[in-house]
């Protein structure tokens, strides 16, 4: 693997040799001594032009965690708010050693436009690109789910017969693409609950069922329900009537938790707008996964970091001892 720009173009193969890695990972981070020699003499960037905690915080940990070295690069603060360029702020970077790139960024493909420009030779990873994707959180809520659904027994297994429902946002929303491309070439069925205002204009050509009412989704009993953030910093007018209103048709209230089966796990990539689109019980209920979340982000990230700059699976095995 030279880059990660996207789940669209991942492979079943690919994507099931990243999570069994993630899990080899897993299986480090319950130790006392968490760190690896793996990636020793290595250094990743992580270049944010985005406001970020957890894809930023858990690619560093899982770059210390590896042995890399790494520089932090935010925008605000740095020579970009003088205009210096993508490219240059690039080539500094790689002028510096960089042989990984963590790049966050409002436009969609700045991503795929570093990986293919010739400007650097380090591998890529998106860390989120404007609305287009968010590669590596898919990869971790698949690895949730599959973590979940199977146990200690997950390792090469994909997700046939589940299905998860992705409810709110979608129209701005890089988590729901990424999660639409990666659950269904997994074998999920995805289906999206979104307000008529927030369906992007390209969904017939996605592989997904398109609902509008949350509790008809509920009826069909989700193996996973997945509440998208409402991205108001996104919305230039106004989609849907008020808060108010958001919440009573699409929000996931105690009401509607209870409504799910017990074994449903409900998701949320954060961060969350407790009261708008996830209620405090539900965020905070047993069913809920999102520390969980974070927490594997750090084992699927030394997993992607691992494939792109030290090579194959056998090699990990062994790197992590087990
Ligand atoms: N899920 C996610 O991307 O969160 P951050 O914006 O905090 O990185």
């Amino acid at each position: 693997m030279r880059h990660l720009l996207d789940t669209q173009t991942l492979s079943r193969e690919t994507a099931l040799r990243i999570l069994d890695v993630a899990e080899d990972m897993a299986d480090t981070q319950s130790r006392e001594i968490k760190k690896l020699p793996t990636l020793r003499g290595r250094t990743v960037v992580n270049l944010f032009f985005e406001d970020s905690t957890r894809t930023r915080i858990s690619f560093e940990a899982a770059a210390k965690r590896l042995s890399a070295d790494v520089i932090n690069f935010a925008a605000k603060g740095s020579s970009v708010s003088k205009g210096e360029s993508l490219q240059d702020t690039a080539q500094t970077l790689e002028a510096m050693g960089a042989d990984a790139v963590v790049i966050r960024h409002s436009a969609s493909g700045a991503p795929r436009t570093l990986a293919s420009s010739g400007w650097i030779s380090a591998g890529v990873i998106n860390a989120g690109d404007g609305t287009h994707e968010h590669p590596t959180q898919a990869l971790l809520d698949a690895f949730t789910i599959r973590k979940r659904h199977w146990g200690e027994d997950s390792r090469g297994r994909d997700l046939e017969g589940l299905s998860v429902t992705i409810v709110g946002d979608v129209l701005h929303s890089r988590v729901a693409r990424s999660n639409v491309w990666l659950l269904t070439t997994l074998g999920a069925q995805v289906t999206l609950v979104t307000p008529p205002t927030l369906v992007p204009q390209n969904v017939n050509r996605w592989p997904v069922d398109v609902q509008y009412n949350l509790d008809d989704a509920i009826d069909n009993k989700p193996d996973a329900i997945m509440m998208l953030r409402i991205q108001l910093e996104r919305m230039q007018a106004a989609f849907f009537p008020s808060e108010r209103e958001y919440t009573r048709q699409w929000g996931l209230d105690s009401t509607r938790l209870a409504r799910l089966p017990a074994d449903s796990i409900v998701m949320h990539p954060g961060p969350m707008n407790r009261g708008l689109e996830i209620s405090a019980e539900a965020a905070d209920s047993a069913q809920s996964t999102v520390r969980e979340q974070v927490a594997n982000g750090i084992s699927v990230r030394m997993a992607v970091m691992y494939l792109l700059l030290a090579g194959d699976r056998d090699q990990a095995v062994k790197g992590v001892d087990r």
